[in-house]
């Protein structure tokens, strides 16, 4: 048997990148089936990085004139943004083995997301021009908000997870679609390559400057914001509807759910840069920092930690 625990629990290194069995199941099958059109936009990230703001933020752009911002019966007031814009990983190929997609009632352009890292996303996604619009977050930070999110989520028969142990798996590449350099990596440099294709983001740009990346979002999907709409007030109600504040107060993330077991109030925590100097200590810092920097070096892409 199996010894259960978090070092060894589920995890299995799979075309260069660390994932649970269930998900080996549901990557095969999105890389066999997935066909991808150049309308749809993917959204991409290492978990706990923004995926969920920067879901609400793509789905509100892409879709603001099916559906106003300011509109009181707009989506994402009443389902949360994981339900709006799915993961090819957990929700469109996940099930039964022999289950597969039907995409014929999805409108245009479709919004999907995914952990997946670049080189194992399906070809036609690689091949087509749809775009992909990837967030990431400093790493401390995202191994913060992951040890609280897993020990909330976890299974029962797993004892809690420390936060030592949390921080020794970031640091050993061994978490769910890990190493998290790889993953970054992967993205940084094919947005380098085709810049047309990847929009590469962080978490921490986002917050420092939203209206900048809200317009910048409605640019590289090809729908870029009009002096009339700016008039308007669009880009300011997209920012209020995609806050951090008021997705959290939403009835359906107070009290929905989402995939199998996740409860959607988790999702939200406390969306702030560089809440880690409350957690981790000196060593901790230097210890991940180096490796990082070895990492990331001569990769031109770094992380300020504290803003
Ligand atoms: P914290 O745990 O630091 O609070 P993901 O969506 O990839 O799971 O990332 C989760 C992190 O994003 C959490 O960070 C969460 O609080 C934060 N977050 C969720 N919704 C947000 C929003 N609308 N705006 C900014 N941050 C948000």
């Amino acid at each position: 048997p199996r010894e259960r625990g978090w070092r060894t629990r589920y995890l299995y290194f799979f075309q260069d990148f660390w994932c649970q069995s269930t998900e080996i199941q549901s990557i095969t099958k999105f890389q066999n089936h997935f066909q991808a059109k150049d309308t749809d936009i993917i959204i991409a990230t290492i978990p706990k990085s923004g995926t969920t703001w920067l879901k609400a933020l793509a789905f509100a752009v892409a879709n603001r004139c099916r559906f106003p911002p300011s509109k009181k019966n707009h989506p994402l007031l009443t389902s949360n943004s994981h339900a709006l814009v799915p993961f090819f990983d957990y929700t469109v190929y996940g099930g039964r083995f022999d289950h597969l997609p039907d995409f014929s009632n999805m409108v245009e352009p479709r919004l999907f997301g995914t952990h997946i890292p670049y080189h194992a996303l399906a070809k036609s996604i690689q091949d087509s021009k749809c775009k992909i619009l990837y967030i990431c977050r400093n790493t401390l930070d995202t191994v913060l908000s992951s040890w609280i999110f897993l020990n909330k989520v976890k299974p029962e028969d797993l004892p809690t997870l420390t936060l030592e142990e949390a921080f020794e798996m970031y640091c050993d590449g061994k978490i769910g679609y890990g190493p998290s350099w790889n993953h970054m990596l992967g993205y940084w440099n094919e947005s380098k390559a085709r810049p047309e294709k990847i929009l590469f983001l962080k978490y921490e740009d986002l917050k420092k400057d939203i209206n900048f990346h809200v317009k910048k979002l409605g640019e590289f999907l090809g729908c870029p914001f009009t002096i009339e709409e700016e008039n308007k007030g669009l880009i300011e109600s997209i920012i209020k509807l995609c806050s951090f504040e008021n997705m959290k107060e939403l009835e359906v993330n107070k009290s929905g759910t989402f995939g199998s077991n996740f409860e959607n109030k988790y999702l939200f925590r406390k969306a702030e840069i560089g809440d880690w100097v409350n957690y981790f200590s000196p060593s901790m810092v230097e210890k991940l920092s180096k490796i990082l920097q070895e990492k990331l070096n001569g990769s031109g892409l770094s992380f300020e930690l504290l803003y």
